[in-house]
């Protein structure tokens, strides 16, 4: 099974920005865990990380051509973008929205997520471990 790992904004900072938050991995680190259970498990990972939305949405429009299924942690865009929720709508692939802090915990502009709606789910504060766990779900998703 082919699967997209998309990670937004500020996530090429992992390790260094608010490891309080965040925890102390990088995103180096992340995908290496990521890339480890995937080779164990049967699925092919393409893993992008972009500061920029139409980056994001254009990895999401190329995906219908080789994916199964998108993991996507919009960081920021989580909150504000109407447009990479509408990509993710479009492109009509199953999508597990992760986010490594609980975002529910947080600031109130950070509990609402344009993007979740349009996804088969959420997970929130589990820290790395939630992308493991949302590849899982999606390697399990139809059995
Ligand atoms: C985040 C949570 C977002 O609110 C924040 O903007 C991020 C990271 C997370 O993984 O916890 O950049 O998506």
């Amino acid at each position: 099974m082919n699967i997209l790992i998309l990670h937004g904004p500020n996530l090429n900072l992992l390790g260094t920005r608010e490891p309080g938050v965040y925890g102390s991995l990088t995103l180096d680190d992340i995908n290496s865990r990521l890339e480890k259970y995937a080779a164990e498990n049967g699925a092919s990972l393409r893993i992008i990380q972009s500061n920029h939305e139409g980056a994001l949405i254009d990895a999401l429009h190329e995906a219908r051509g080789w994916a199964a299924g998108v993991i996507i942690n919009p960081a920021g865009y989580t909150h504000t973008s109407v447009a990479l929720r509408d990509a993710i709508s479009a492109v009509g692939l199953p999508a597990i929205e992760v986010h490594l802090s609980n975002v529910h915990a947080r600031e109130a502009f950070r509990h609402t997520s344009l993007t979740a709606p349009v996804c088969l789910g959420q997970i929130s504060g589990l820290g790395w471990l939630g992308y493991q766990l949302a590849l899982e779900a999606l390697l399990e998703k139809d059995n």
